[in-house]
């Protein structure tokens, strides 16, 4: 399991400053080094790179900045349009992070104008220059990782990490293909929003949903379906030694071969989350998992419900 820092920094999704602030991330941070999750998932556009500057300073004041397993990724704003502009990007980011190199670097959106081959292709000689360890690409789809996947292939580079949204309700990659091709050709899958952005902790109900940017995604009607899952993962919590939905949520991304990067905005959060590790959901209940959830699923994530007015 990894640990995801969308939420370091970023004001406008998620309120950082309002009720959670540096002090909890960097404990969040020390929670993680110490029980071993030292995988980092973090993007420029996080916080506006505040999200890869606390990673850095965090990592240089415990002194695990060189071992830590750092990813980050590249937005393909539309104003950037050559290999140049990737290369002064990555520049950027070990800038924030005070490093040299990247562990993983990913091409955050397959957004145009340019191909997500065009930007594969980008990060090959910066592997040769040992600044990217490894690359990785996110929010592809099949026949965009199957391009992505050849063109790297051709230099010799290999497909390292596929980033997607997967969790309990969003399960589309195990029906279309894409989870075998990955497993057919090693590419690890990075579980994106294990937690469904939150809702997999219980905690949010139709008497009290989100009152963020989530509530558009996951409208009351769609909390007043969940809770019969959400019973179900407190059930089968209990079942396996009392852990929470969130724990059962984490635990099953894991058994179905992903590596989840949950995120935590506070201590006590990165502690339960750690709390899905070391143990693992009995092939019956991923069975009543996978029954019950299929009927729940979202389909693909666009950025339609962030682009439509409130
Ligand atoms: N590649 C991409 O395009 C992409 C997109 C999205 C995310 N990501 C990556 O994936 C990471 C995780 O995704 P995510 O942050 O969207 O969603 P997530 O991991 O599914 O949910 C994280 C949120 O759930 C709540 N939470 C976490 N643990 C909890 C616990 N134990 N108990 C109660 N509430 C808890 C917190 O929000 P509240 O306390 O506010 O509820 C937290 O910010 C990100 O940080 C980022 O690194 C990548």
């Amino acid at each position: 399991m990894g640990l995801g820092t969308w939420a370091w920094g970023d004001r406008f999704f998620w309120g950082y400053g309002r009720g959670y602030h540096d002090q909890d991330l960097e404990q969040v941070f020390q929670r993680a080094i110490e029980h071993g999750v030292d995988t980092f998932d973090t993007a420029e556009v996080y916080g506006r790179g505040r999200s890869e500057r606390l990673l850095g300073a965090f990592g240089r004041k415990y002194g695990v900045l060189e071992r830590m397993v750092v990813a980050t990724k590249f937005f393909p704003y539309p104003w950037r349009f050559t290999r140049a502009a990737l290369r002064r990007a990555l520049q950027g980011s070990l800038h924030r992070l005070g490093r040299d190199y990247v562990d993983l670097y990913y091409l955050h959106w397959p957004f145009p104008p340019r191909s997500p081959e065009f930007w594969v292709q980008a990060m090959v000689p910066l592997v040769r220059e040992g600044k990217i360890r490894a690359v990785g690409v996110s929010n592809v789809n099949l026949p965009q990782l199957q391009r992505v996947h050849q063109v790297l292939e051709g230099a010799g580079v290999p497909l390292a990490a596929v980033q997607v949204e997967y969790n309990l309700v969003r399960r589309e990659i195990e029906f279309n293909g894409f989870m075998d091709y990955c497993r057919e050709h090693r590419i690890t899958v990075v579980a994106y929003s294990p937690l469904a952005s939150g809702m997999l902790t219980g905690k949010y109900t139709p008497d009290n949903p989100p009152r963020d940017w989530r509530r558009r995604l996951y409208p009351p009607t769609f909390l007043e379906r969940l809770q019969r899952l959400i019973r179900l993962m407190e059930d089968i919590g209990a079942q396996h030694g009392g852990k929470t939905p969130a724990q059962v949520a984490l635990n099953w991304a894991l058994v179905k071969g992903t590596h989840p990067i949950p995120g935590a905005k506070t201590p006590s959060q990165m502690k339960s989350n750690l709390a899905a590790l070391g143990w693992q959901l009995s092939p019956e209940a991923v069975d009543a998992l996978d029954r019950v959830s299929e009927s729940l699923q979202l389909g693909r994530l666009t950025l339609a419900p962030f682009l439509r007015r409130a």
